[in-house]
């Protein structure tokens, strides 16, 4: 069964804001990928990236991913960096549908300028970077994807009745 349904984007695409409004709406189980690894490791994730490094960090949400192949019924909400390996993404397919919610770079640097919860941000918060990164991430996102969804401009609310509709 590929029931399970995974969000993924850019950072600050909305991908919680909107696994929550569909938890709301369809009552499935939730599952926020960065708190489950926080709460594993007892670190954030600025701490993982800081001591253990970028690739133990990738190989934990890859782990995650496939433990996610005995569930059924759950909303994930992925990392932004989830679908940058193929078997992540193969992981994915097997065990559900994948949703991609993408946003303008703009749209992006408003949701998550004040926050410093994102190491590959810091220091690099302006347009020019996250336009940068997200051309280079863009096909891989939309190679990956079942459907995709616009989420300038909407609410989550809308969002979520948009993937059940799609999904
Ligand atoms: C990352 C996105 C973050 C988090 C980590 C790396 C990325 O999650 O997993 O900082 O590589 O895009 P969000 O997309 O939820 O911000």
């Amino acid at each position: 069964m590929r029931n399970n349904i995974f969000l993924i984007g850019f950072m600050g695409a909305g991908k919680s804001t909107v696994a929550h409004a569909l938890q709301e709406i369809c009552h499935m189980e939730l599952v926020e990928m960065d708190e489950r690894i926080e709460a594993c490791e007892h670190m954030t994730i600025q701490e993982i990236f800081a001591k253990k490094g970028e690739d133990y960090f990738r190989t934990l949400e890859t782990q995650l991913l496939l433990d996610m192949e005995r569930k059924q019924g759950c909303i994930v909400s992925c990392g932004g960096g989830v679908p940058m390996r193929a078997c992540n993404i193969e992981a994915m397919r097997r065990s559900g549908r994948i949703v991609y919610l993408s946003a303008r770079p703009q749209t992006v640097l408003e949701r998550v300028r004040d926050s410093h919860t994102r190491p590959l941000l810091e220091g690099k918060m302006n347009v020019e970077y996250i336009e940068a990164l997200m051309r280079e991430r863009r096909p891989k996102y939309l190679a990956a994807a079942d459907i995709t969804v616009e989420t300038d401009g909407k609410c989550a609310q809308e969002i979520g009745e948009e993937i059940l509709q799609k999904v």
